[in-house]
This record gives structure tokens, sequence and C-alpha cells, in this order.
């Protein structure tokens, strides 16, 4: 039966999420910040604006929202710099293989994601005309966890919720998809991503037969 595939975009459909992550140590580092790895994980599927709060908090910062709108421009100008080059070699092992596969079997494909620069990055890495529809930051008011931005791309699908699959990348998403009660589907790490219903590493790792039981 038809059946709603939604994807998140960086981590999932692009490796964008080391270009995010360069981009706010920037910042980090300019308010002398101390800005890990470890700590981007909570940052991963969250807005621009909490992001930003996020970080400050890490170094309880105090800011007016003047200065914070000047951050959040600077982030996101850095970032852009790092899509100038962005091409196709930039979708990430595997996921041609499974859109092609769903695009095949004739079910709706959506993007699900919270960035404002959504369809420039699927322009130019070539994968756009994959999605029957999109649905990213400039359309929803509320962020990951919750899950309004996966039950917009079900509805626009005209797909029930409960035949909706989500593929993730941050544990605010995974936990989005649950609450939407779809099938939450990791990649990348189990020790992060363990509230998904199915953890893979990349895409690679998701075999044609996965896919065709989750279509049923
Ligand atoms: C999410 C990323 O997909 O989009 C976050 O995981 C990012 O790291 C958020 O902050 C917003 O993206 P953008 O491109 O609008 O700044
Ligand atoms: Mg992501």
């Amino acid at each position: 039966s038809k059946k709603a595939f939604i994807f998140d975009l960086d981590g999932v459909i692009v490796d964008t999420a080391k270009y995010h992550f360069l981009a706010w140590q920037k910042i980090a580092k300019s308010l002398n910040i101390n800005f890990t790895h470890e700590d981007n994980e909570l940052l991963k599927g969250v807005s621009r604006v909490r992001s930003l709060d996020i970080i400050l908090g890490l170094g309880n910062v105090q800011a007016t929202q003047e200065q914070k709108d000047q951050w959040l421009i600077q982030k996101n100008e850095d970032y852009l710099s790092y899509l100038v080059d962005m091409d196709e070699s930039e979708v990430l092992p595997g996921v041609l293989k499974i859109l092609k596969l769903l695009k095949d079997k004739n079910q709706g494909i959506a993007l699900g994601s919270a960035s404002k620069n959504a369809r420039p990055i699927l322009e130019k890495t070539g994968v756009l005309s994959y999605f029957d529809v999109i649905v990213d930051g400039n359309d929803v008011s509320n962020a990951k966890p919750d899950p309004e931005v996966f039950l917009k791309a079900a509805q626009l699908l005209n797909i029930d919720p409960k035949n909706s699959i989500v593929f993730e990348d941050s544990v605010a998403g995974i936990q989005a998809a649950n609450i939407a009660e779809m099938v939450s589907v990791g990649i990348g790490e189990e020790t992060i991503l363990h509230e998904a219903d199915h953890i893979f590493k990349d895409f690679t790792q998701i075999e044609t037969s996965f896919i065709e039981e989750l279509i049923g």
C-alpha cells in the first residue's frame, strides 16, 4: 500500500551537520564558549534560533535580541559559504538507491526538515525532483521534538501518520516521529538514537527487503 516516507535533510540526505557545527563553533569561539561535538548533538534537528539559545546557555551568556539577531545572520552567512560548492557528490551513500526504490514503488516521499535552507540544498545536490512534498523551517512554527513538521508532511501527502515512516539522525527528530506515532528510523549511532524503532549506521545498511516490509 502507499506509505509516507519522510526524510530529514541535514545529516540524513546530506552531511551538512558538519557545516552547521563549524559555523556554530565560530560563533561560540568568538564568545569564549566551549562548544564540543558532544554539545552539538543537542543542536541536531533543532531550529536556528533555539540552537543559538542552547549555545549561549552553555556559556551562561546573556544577550539582547539585537545581538542575537546579528549572530544568527553571521552563523547563516558562514554556513552558506560552506554550501557554495555543494553538488551531487554530497548526497550521503545509499540515499539515492532508497529514493529510487521508493519512487519505483510509487510511495509518498516527503522532506521534513527544520532548515530554512532546505530547497537550495536539495536543488544543488540534484535530489529535489524525488520529493512530492517539502516541509521545512519556513513552514512550521514548532521545532522538533514537536511533531508538527512530520504531521504536516503526512497530511500534505494525504497519508495517515500511522502509515508514515521517518528517517532521522537527531534525537529531537526521533522523538518527534515517535510522538506523531510514526515509524522512526534512526540513521547514526545506536547509543545516541536508542529511542528509534529501527537504527542503521547509514543508508547503505538498509536492505531493499526492509523497505518492502515497511510498504507491506
Ligand atoms: C536542522 C539541523 O536540520 O536545521 C540544525 O539539524 C539546524 O542543525 C536547523 O540548526 C536549522 O537549519 P537552518 O539551515 O535553517 O539554519
Ligand atoms: Mg538532521
